[in-house]
């Protein structure tokens, strides 16, 4: 039995409100999970009515059955609908677009559903059984066989499975985590695949890397050049820590290897092109199941290295379940937040999930020679007042009204403007 106790002192109205909607969250838990008890609570009226007590769940207008594992709670899904990649002028929507024009000739895909099979996230990817990222303290699960996907990958093998030589993938992810001002439960990634055939891949790399040039010329014949090759640190190597599968002849991977890391590297190069920070990127040896060889980027901000993209050469295994026997190819995966909190500035990963327009609005001028900067507001909502006065003063002027406001309120207030005048 999980007890939870709660303690919470303030005089004001908010937050007693914040109590009780606290602990009628608490009871919708409990109807989802019996072993979880709220040792003391008013019975409230049920805010979600997707949930029943015949131990089922309606999301989007399916049922599903819950049991032992299920761990969702009200306030996960009640943001599976939000979809902030799709919403026009939110930076992740920005962000997302922009990765798309440097992948121009690949199909999208951005409205996968979030709700996934156990199988898709974690078997179909060769996660073992006993692999930390599947327990519950992890992940977020509807029942045994269902859950909130992990990662963009849980989609890997049935876009594979359709045929398609490249593509992307964006949405939002789940994972169980600490709140604070750079983990959220609920994240956007963007999954990218490009495989070649194995029989002529020097023709179709060199092809296609020719066009990745020249799309960057292009580019950086309208603005400033690209950042050239030496702010890229890569010194990993092929070992037997980080191997090359058996069944993938030296030379075909090497020019896998070689056009995934120009796709990549020059794709961060262009997103940062006009920040003002010098951009350095590193390359680190990685582990992930799906892949191998695998790496992770990084780049380097605020005196910290950040870890911004999963990638590597995909699993023969994946691309033969996918009937795509005689392809080779790369994948990767990137964190759409924590790219964009480095390029708007933006400090706080909670702000994403802001209805604020004073967050909203500052993005819908947008153009890519110009990044936009996070103007910080303050975490109440604007209160607005009306104050009318009479005055004999002939002289009345608005900047003296506006003196004796700043001695009284100092920076509290934002903005005063004079209505009317008669
Ligand atoms: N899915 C991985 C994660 O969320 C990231 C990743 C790594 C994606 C390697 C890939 C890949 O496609 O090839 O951590």
């Amino acid at each position: 039995m999980n007890r939870i106790q709660f303690s919470y002192y303030s005089s004001t109205k908010q937050l007693t409100s914040c109590y009780k909607k606290l602990f009628s969250s608490l009871q919708n838990l409990k109807s989802l999970n019996p072993s979880f008890q709220v040792l003391s609570a008013e019975t409230p009226s049920n805010p979600y009515p997707h949930v029943n007590h015949n131990k089922s769940l309606t999301i989007e207008g399916t049922s599903y059955k819950l049991d032992d594992q299920t761990n969702v709670s009200p306030s996960i899904l009640s943001k599976l609908s939000r979809n902030l990649h799709l919403q026009p002028h939110h930076p992740l929507y920005i962000l997302r677009t922009q990765i798309e024009q440097h992948f121009p000739h690949f199909s999208y895909f951005n409205t996968l559903n979030p709700i996934v099979t156990v199988q898709k996230n974690f078997d179909d990817l060769g996660f073992p059984k006993d692999h930390p990222g599947r327990s519950k303290t992890d992940s977020y699960y509807i029942n045994e066989q269902i859950m909130l996907r992990t990662h963009t990958s849980a989609h890997q093998l049935e876009i594979f499975s359709k045929m398609n030589k490249k593509f992307l993938i964006s949405g939002d992810v789940y994972r169980r985590d600490e709140i604070d001002s750079s983990h959220y439960p609920i994240f956007h990634q963007m999954e990218g695949a490009q495989i070649f055939n194995m029989q002529n891949i020097e023709q179709e790399i060199s092809e296609d890397k020719k066009y990745l040039i020249s799309l960057n010329s292009t580019i950086s014949s309208q603005k400033t050049p690209l950042r050239d090759n030496n702010e890229v640190n890569d010194d990993t190597i092929i070992s037997s820590n980080n191997p090359i599968q058996s069944c993938h002849p030296i030379e075909q991977v090497n020019y896998v290897i070689q056009h995934l890391k120009f796709s990549l590297n020059s794709l961060i190069k262009k997103l940062f092109i006009n920040h003002d920070e010098n951009l350095k990127i590193r390359w680190i040896d990685a582990y992930f199941p799906f892949t191998s060889p695998s790496w992770e980027m990084e780049i380097f901000f605020k005196g910290k290295w950040l870890e911004i993209c999963g990638c590597g050469i995909v699993e023969q295994d994946v691309l033969n379940k996918a009937g795509q026997n005689d392809k080779i190819g790369w994948a990767f995966g990137l964190g759409l937040e924590r790219i964009a909190m480095v390029l708007f500035d933006i400090p706080d990963i909670r702000l994403f999930w802001s209805h604020d327009e004073r967050f909203l609005n500052q993005f819908t001028n947008f153009n890519d020679n110009k990044i936009i900067k996070f103007q910080p507001f303050s975490k109440f909502p604007p209160c607005i007042k009306d104050i009318s006065f009479w005055l004999n003063d002939q002289d009345f002027h608005e900047n003296n009204f506006c003196e004796i406001i700043r001695d009284i309120a100092e920076d509290l207030v934002e903005d005063v403007k004079l209505v009317s005048f008669s």
